[in-house]
């Protein structure tokens, strides 16, 4: 149609992609083959083929059930060339789809508690990025999320590490995000990570309000001073939490089809488009984790258009909000405008 053109061609930011997200079946094979990973193939019949495997995707039952998956998928990376490769397939995909600017995140921990460097996977992602930046046009940076469901320690510890590797101070990182299991673990927990991280002057993110209640969100802003929320799709669920939102401009960072995948939502007429917009609250639509959900960037934007039908008017504010509230220099964003 000609709003899948127009869409394509809008130029894009995406900020909410996890790069082990983006580990399409296929390489997720070929990788375990290659680096001699044993799929727990008898424990969970899905990991039998990729056509099990992505019959399985269609059937999550919630947040928890897809992370199953998400951890054990990743595990067949292990050297510094699956890191590029998974990352440089994400950038081309994007690129293909009008994205001009992507801030990627990555899960250090699930990698380092393999035994895998942190060194490993960042320099990875480092070699794809120069490569993207050459090749494919767009710029992109990396942000580290922690994983809520380890100690507290834990995540210290690996902010620790990435702030003494230098990562922070030569912006090989922009900033600092949480995620996993949301429910369990509520935004207070985190109170150390988060003001280690701003005496730092490190920029924090965190996902909040995708299984968890609004309050999550409230508490990410008033507790954490979290300055941009990923998904943030219970906000309606409290007025006063909109008005502030809206008046700080802070991003929210929102999945769609994730959002349907995980059951969050019944279906995308339920995503609450017309409100974000009505509200005037400033947010991106990005697809979160596009091997497991069943679209990248453009299928996300398409989904919407689908049900809501905007305006281009509509359409190029929305694109304009995600170049605001963006993680990249005031330079960068005039070029992107
Ligand atoms: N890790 C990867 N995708 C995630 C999501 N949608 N929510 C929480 N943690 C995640
Ligand atoms: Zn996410």
């Amino acid at each position: 149609t000609t709003f899948h053109s127009f869409l394509r061609a809008l130029p894009k930011c995406e900020h909410h992609i996890h790069l082990e997200g983006s580990l399409e079946p296929e390489l997720l094979f070929e990788l375990a083959a290659k680096n001699n990973i044993v799929l727990p193939v008898s424990e969970d019949p899905a990991f039998e083929s990729v056509n099990s495997l992505k019959s399985r995707y269609e059937q999550f039952k919630n947040l928890d059930d897809f992370l199953g998956y998400y951890y054990i998928g990743m595990s067949a990376l292990v050297d510094l060339s699956d890191f590029e490769s998974l990352a440089f397939t994400y950038f081309s995909k994007a690129a293909s789809q009008g994205v001009r600017h992507a801030e990627v995140f990555f899960d250090p921990q699930a990698h380092t508690s393999r035994g895998i460097e942190l060194a490993t996977l960042v320099q990875g992602f480092k070699r794809a990025q120069a490569r993207a930046e050459a090749e494919l046009g767009i710029t992109t940076e990396l942000i580290m999320c922690l994983l809520r469901h380890l100690p507290v320690p834990e995540a210290i510890e690996t902010l620790k590490q990435a702030t003494d590797a230098g990562y922070f101070a030569d912006s090989t990182l922009v900033g600092m995000g949480l995620d996993s299991s949301e429910l369990p673990f509520p935004p207070p927990i985190w109170t150390d990570l988060y003001a280690e991280a701003k005496k730092a002057g490190i920029r924090r993110t965190i996902h909040a309000g995708e299984e968890g209640p609004a309050e999550y969100m409230t508490q990410a802003l008033d507790i954490l001073d979290a300055q941009r929320i990923d998904h943030g799709l219970r906000i309606f669920e409290d007025d006063a939490l909109v008005s502030r939102i809206a008046k700080s401009k802070t991003l929210l960072t929102m999945c769609p089809l994730s959002n349907v995948r995980l059951r969050c939502i019944d279906s995308i007429k339920d995503f609450p488009l017309r409100k974000l917009l009505d509200a005037g609250i400033r947010f991106s639509i990005n697809s979160d984790d596009p091997a497991y959900f069943g679209g990248y960037i453009l299928e996300n934007y398409c989904a919407l258009q689908e049900v809501f039908n905007l305006s281009v008017a509509e359409w190029g504010g929305i694109a304009k909000g995600a170049v605001m509230g963006s993680w990249c220099a005031d330079q960068r964003k005039f070029e992107l405008l």
